[in-house]
C-alpha cells in the first residue's frame, strides 16, 4: 500500500503510478534525502518530540540504508513514487515501528526543496571547481603567448593588434565571473526549508535553526510557504549554467574559425578532433561544436523551467516535480562540457606565424597610424580622415601603410617622419596599448596574476 493509501479504496491505476513517479529522476538526490532525515530525526529527538530510542533506530536504519546505496546494492522503485518514500518505506521494512515516527513534522514538500537545495549546493561546488581549472588551461596557455601578436577583430573585420593572451585572458575574466555568480547564487539557496511542512509549519516545538545548522546551511527559509513553493534558486542556477555555456559557445565557436582552413589559427590535437566517415582529408572540431550545440539544450532548460513555474499559485503544485529534469540536464551537460573544452584547449597547438600572417594585412595599424599624427599635434579626427584617405591609396596600390614611401605619407601630411615606420610595427603598436586591460606586456602579466589569485582564494 502506499503511504498515503488511508483515504483510497482502490489501487492507482498503473499508467497514473508511472506518470506520477518520479524516482528515475530524483534517485540520485538519495544521499541528501538520507542525511536530511537525519537531521530531521535527530532533532525531533532534542526538542521530545520522538525518544532517544526511536532516534538511535532511525538513524542507524539510515545509516545502513546509505551504505547499502553506496555499494550499489539498492533498487529503488518506481511503485513507491520518489526517493523521499522509496527511503522511508526501505527504513520502516528494515526497522519498524520507529521508521513510521521519522515523517512526525515534515512533509515531501520540505523534504524535496531540502533535498535539492543540498544536492545543488553541492553540484555547484564541482562546477566552480571545474571553472577554475579550466582557468589553470587558460592561464598556462596565456602565459605562452603574451607576445604572440594576432589580429583583433570587431565585426568580423580585422581591427587593432591584440596578442593571443589577451584573447584568451577575455575567456578567462568571463569564467571569473561565472565562478561568482556561481557563488553568489549558492548564497541565496543557502536557506534550509526544513520544517516548513507542507506548506504551513507545525503544531511540534521543532528547532528549524538546529537541521539548518546541522546540514550547513546558515539560516531556515524565513517563511513557511516561500520556503517550499519557490524555486528561484534553481532558475537562479539555471541561468548561471546558460551564461557558462554563452561563454563556451562564443568560445567553441572561435574554435572551429581558428582551426579552419581560412585562419589556421590553431591546430587541435588528434585526441580532440574527429574524422569523415567519407573525406579521408578531414579533421573536425567536433568537441566545439558539440558545446556550441549543447548550449542550446541548456537554454531550453532554464525557459522550461520558467514556464513551468509561471503563474503557479503558492505553495506546493506537483507541477514543481518538473523542475528536476531540467535542472539536473544542464548540471550534466555543464559539467560534461567543461573539462572536455578545457583539454582541447590545453592541448591544441597555436600557429604564432599564421596570426602574425594575418595581422599583417588588413591595416590594423591604421589606428595607431592616426595615434602618430595625433602625438605630432593633429587632431584626432583630422588625423583620422588622414589615415582614411592613406588606406584608400594603399587598397588602389595593393599595398600596406609600412609599405609607403616617407614622400607619399608626406603628400598625405607634413607630419609624417622617418620614425613612422617603427611606430606602424605590429609589436609595437601591441605593446603601446599598455592602458589598463589592454594588451601590453605588463597589461596581460597583471592579467594573468589577477586570474591567479582568483583561482588560489578558491582552492586555498
Ligand atoms: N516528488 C515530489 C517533487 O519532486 C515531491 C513530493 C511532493 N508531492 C506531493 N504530492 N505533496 O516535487
Amino acid at each position: 500500500m502506499k503511504l498515503w493509501g488511508g483515504r483510497f479504496r482502490k489501487e492507482t491505476d498503473t499508467l497514473v503510478n508511472d506518470f506520477n513517479s518520479s524516482i528515475h529522476i530524483d534517485e540520485r538526490m538519495v544521499r541528501e534525502d538520507i542525511t536530511g532525515s537525519m537531521a530531521h530525526a535527530a532533532m525531533l529527538g532534542d526538542c521530545g518530540i520522538i525518544s532517544k530510542e526511536d532516534v538511535r533506530q532511525i538513524i542507524d536504519g539510515l545509516k545502513g540504508i546509505l551504505a547499502d546505496v553506496e555499494a550499489g546494492k539498492i533498487e529503488l522503485s518506481a511503485e513507491a513514487e520518489d526517493v523521499h518514500m522509496n527511503v522511508e518505506s526501505l527504513l520502516t521494512e528494515r526497522i519498524g515501528e520507529a521508521g513510521k515516527r521519522l515523517h512526525t513534522a515534515r512533509s515531501r514538500n520540505d523534504q524535496v526543496a531540502v533535498d535539492l537545495r543540498l544536492h545543488l549546493k553541492r553540484e555547484i561546488g564541482e562546477i566552480i571547481t571545474l571553472i577554475l581549472n579550466f582557468e589553470k588551461v587558460l592561464l598556462r596557455q596565456a602565459r605562452a603567448h603574451q607576445s604572440t601578436v594576432m589580429p583583433g577583430y570587431t565585426h568580423m573585420q580585422r581591427a587593432q593588434p591584440i596578442s593571443f593572451a589577451q584573447h584568451l585572458l577575455a575567456y578567462a575574466a568571463m569564467l571569473c565571473r561565472d565562478v561568482t555568480r556561481l557563488e553568489d547564487c549558492r548564497k541565496r539557496m543557502d536557506q534550509s526549508p526544513l520544517g516548513c511542512g507542507a506548506l504551513a509549519g507545525t503544531t511540534y516545538p521543532i528547532d528549524r535553526w538546529q537541521t539548518a545548522r546541522e546540514l550547513g546551511f546558515t539560516a531556515p527559509t524565513s517563511n513557511s510557504l516561500d520556503g517550499v513553493s519557490d524555486r528561484d534558486y534553481v532558475i537562479e542556477l539555471l541561468s548561471a549554467l546558460s551564461l557558462i555555456m554563452m561563454h563556451l559557445s562564443r568560445f567553441a565557436e572561435e574554435t572551429i574559425l581558428w582551426c579552419s582552413w581560412e585562419f589556421k589559427f590553431v591546430e587541435l590535437d588528434d585526441a580532440y578532433s574527429t574524422g569523415s566517415s567519407i573525406m579521408p582529408q578531414k579533421k573536425n572540431p567536433d568537441v566545439a561544436e558539440l558545446v556550441r550545440g549543447k548550449t542550446g539544450r541548456v537554454y531550453g532548460d532554464l525557459m522550461s523551467l520558467l514556464a513551468t513555474m509561471k503563474g503557479l499559485p503558492l505553495a506546493y503544485n506537483k507541477d514543481m516535480q518538473e523542475d528536476k529534469e531540467p535542472i539536473f540536464d544542464a548540471v550534466d551537460t555543464v559539467k560534461l562540457c567543461l573539462p572536455v573544452f578545457a583539454g582541447m584547449i590545453d592541448t591544441m597547438r597555436v600557429l604564432p606565424e599564421n596570426m602574425r600572417r594575418a595581422a599583417a594585412v588588413g591595416f590594423i595599424n591604421a589606428t595607431d597610424c592616426a595615434d602618430y599624427l595625433v602625438k605630432k599635434g593633429m587632431p584626432f579626427r583630422d588625423a583620422h580622415a588622414v589615415v582614411g584617405n592613406l588606406v584608400y591609396y594603399c587598397g588602389e596600390h595593393k599595398i600596406c601603410l609600412e609599405d609607403l614611401s616617407l614622400n607619399e605619407l608626406k603628400d598625405h601630411s607634413p607630419l609624417f617622419e622617418e620614425d613612422v615606420y617603427e611606430a606602424l610595427k605590429l609589436e609595437v603598436c601591441m605593446d603601446q596599448r599598455s592602458s589598463y586591460g589592454g594588451p601590453a606586456l605588463a597589461e596581460t602579466t597583471r592579467q594573468i596574476n589577477e586570474v591567479e589569485s582568483f583561482i588560489a582564494a578558491r582552492f586555498n
